[in-house]
């Protein structure tokens, strides 16, 4: 095995989109950011040296960081952020995974623009479970705002109300022709005629699942979030935030240019939020379209309307583990989270934005989610500080009520708390993410640090345990970090926890953090030295 250096200089880099330059956070001028490149096994070390003007922290989306959970990056939950001028070097080997993961800030909105593939190859000597392909791309996904991304935020955060919506989606970093203004910002993939190509996905976008679809191609879907899946073909791929699908491709149409679209799937309240639709161009080595008058546009692909719910739901529940898995079990932990939107009543002596005078926020089990400030939760865990969190974050609803059906607000009023659930080490936890509509019904891609966990299944409605149970797949579940939870439905995930530290569980819409939509685990030592979490690194950033 390797170590791989790395260095991040996180720094303010004017960036072009849209015939308007502005400068936006990057690492070390990149946009995206760089591609890491790991084989299972290896080790990673990056310094990041933090130039720009705002607090940073780097996330490693998917990584499992056994016992090096100060490497896993979300501020103020395993670190205090790295301030302007600052510097702190993460440090972590990738243990049994392969396949295409990301990195991205974790902190504040600064994932906007800072972000990178991490793409883990086979250990030395293995070779994919599939043809080798002739060629690789990353094929990252994005939103753009001609804004400062910091800004919208702040609004946000200071009226209550909904934030602006971005202005472009982006792949590669480059909006595509479609939009106004933007057709010399086309990422173009080189492909030759009968090749077989490995496409990896990566929904990088801050607030929208996305749909993709390319002209005239089927893609092959072989792996997610770093786990290899059952080959299936189709002709459309939905990402929330925060996955990743690895396709292959085979170039076996006549030599010449195809589209690539990605456009939101947005299920909530019957509207995009953003219809618009962004491109990348398929091109064949054939001097051949657009013509040499440029007059023909390459072939476009057929996208699912935004709210073609039946198509998401077709592709999330066709994504399997390759082979039976050994699941595990008994279950020690029976746990049922509800997610989901409310509305806050307004501080008195302000004004908010948001419906009737209220403020948006999120909660899971009605507990809205407040990140410390005095110390990382982890810090005040292993220096055993009190009074920056409890650990009381309840089990189950204390309230039980038609969650998905039409809620009024009052019953559910949540409240503002850094409440963590204590596992024990080596517990398996059985986990149903109920969805509601109390004021929003949405989906919502639940993410978990520091884990991989199984799929069991997914429903519309109120989970019930004695009819849905009987739904489980239990022989071949995908193993994933991220779960999109329906609209008006639930899933349900099974993982280990084997893995000590604390472990934010949220949902990957940066808005819905923002409104609190997000808890943590503390998973407690096991019992020898190789059960336990490394000591801090010496270099780790105090608040
Ligand atoms: Cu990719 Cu907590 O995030």
């Amino acid at each position: 095995a390797e170590v791989h250096n790395h260095d991040f200089v996180i720094q303010e880099t004017p960036v072009k989109r849209l015939c308007k330059t502005h400068n936006i956070i990057t690492v070390n001028g990149q946009f995206p950011g760089p591609t890491v490149e790991v084989k299972n096994g290896d080790t990673l070390v990056v310094n990041v040296v933090n130039r720009g003007q705002y607090n940073v922290t780097i996330h490693w989306h998917g990584i499992r960081q056994m016992r090096t959970a100060w490497a896993d990056g979300p501020e103020f939950v395993t670190q205090c952020p790295i301030r302007p001028g600052g510097s702190y070097t993460y440090r972590f080997t990738i243990k049994g995974q392969e396949g295409t993961l990301w990195w991205h800030a974790h902190s504040s909105w600064l994932r906007a623009t800072v972000y990178g593939a991490l793409i883990v190859y086979p250990m030395e000597n293995n070779s994919y479970p599939f043809t080798t392909p002739n060629r690789e791309f990353p094929v990252i996904l994005g939103e753009w705002w001609d804004m400062n991304p910091m800004d919208v935020v702040r609004e946000a955060i200071r009226t209550g109300a909904a934030p602006n919506t971005s202005d472009a989606f982006t792949i590669n970093g480059q909006p595509g022709d479609l939009y106004s203004c933007s057709s010399n910002e086309t990422t173009s993939f080189p492909v030759k005629a009968g090749e077989t190509n490995l496409f990896r996905f990566i929904n990088a976008a801050l607030n929208n699942e996305l749909f993709v679809s390319i002209a005239g191609h089927t893609m092959t879907v072989v792996g997610a979030d770093a786990s290899y899946t059952k080959p299936f073909s189709t002709s459309t791929l939905m990402l929330g935030p925060g996955q990743t699908t690895d396709v292959l491709i085979t170039m076996n149409q006549p030599p010449s240019s195809y589209y690539i679209a990605a456009r939101a799937y947005a299920s909530a309240q019957g509207v995009p939020f953003d219809n618009t639709t962004t491109t990348a161009v398929l091109q064949y080595d054939c001097g051949c379209l657009p013509g040499p008058d440029q007059s023909l546009p390459p072939a476009s692909p057929t996208l699912p309307a935004f709210n073609d719910t039946a198509t998401a739901t077709a592709f999330s529940t066709s994504v399997k583990s390759p082979a039976p898995v050994k699941l595990p079990g008994p279950v020690d932990e029976n746990l049922f989270f509800t997610v989901g939107l409310g509305l806050f009543n307004c501080p008195p002596g302000k004004t908010c934005g948001g419906p009737n005078g209220t403020r948006f926020g999120g909660s899971i089990n009605n507990v809205s989610f407040v990140l410390p400030s005095s110390y990382s939760i982890l810090q005040a865990h292993h220096l055993a500080v009190q009074g920056v969190f409890t650990s009381d974050f309840p089990a189950t609803p204390s309230t039980k009520f038609d969650y998905t059906g039409n809620v009024s607000r009052n019953l559910w009023q949540p409240s503002p708390a850094t409440k963590l659930y204590k596992l024990k080490y080596g517990s398996v936890v059985e986990l149903v993410l109920q969805g509601t509509s109390i004021f929003a019904a949405e989906n919502h891609p639940i993410h978990l640090h520091g884990y991989d966990f199984y799929i069991l299944a997914e429903g519309f409605g109120n989970f019930n345990p004695a009819t849905d149970r009987a739904k489980f797949n239990l022989v071949d579940p995908p193993l994933r970090n991220t779960v999109g939870v329906p609209v008006r439905g639930w899933a349900v995930i099974r993982f280990v926890a084997d893995n000590p530290g604390v472990w934010l569980l949220h949902c990957h819409f940066d808005v819905h953090i923002t409104w609190g939509l997000a808890m943590a685990f503390l998973v407690e030592n096991g019992y020898g030295e190789l059960e336990a979490l490394e000591p801090p690194p010496t270099d780790l950033p105090l608040c």
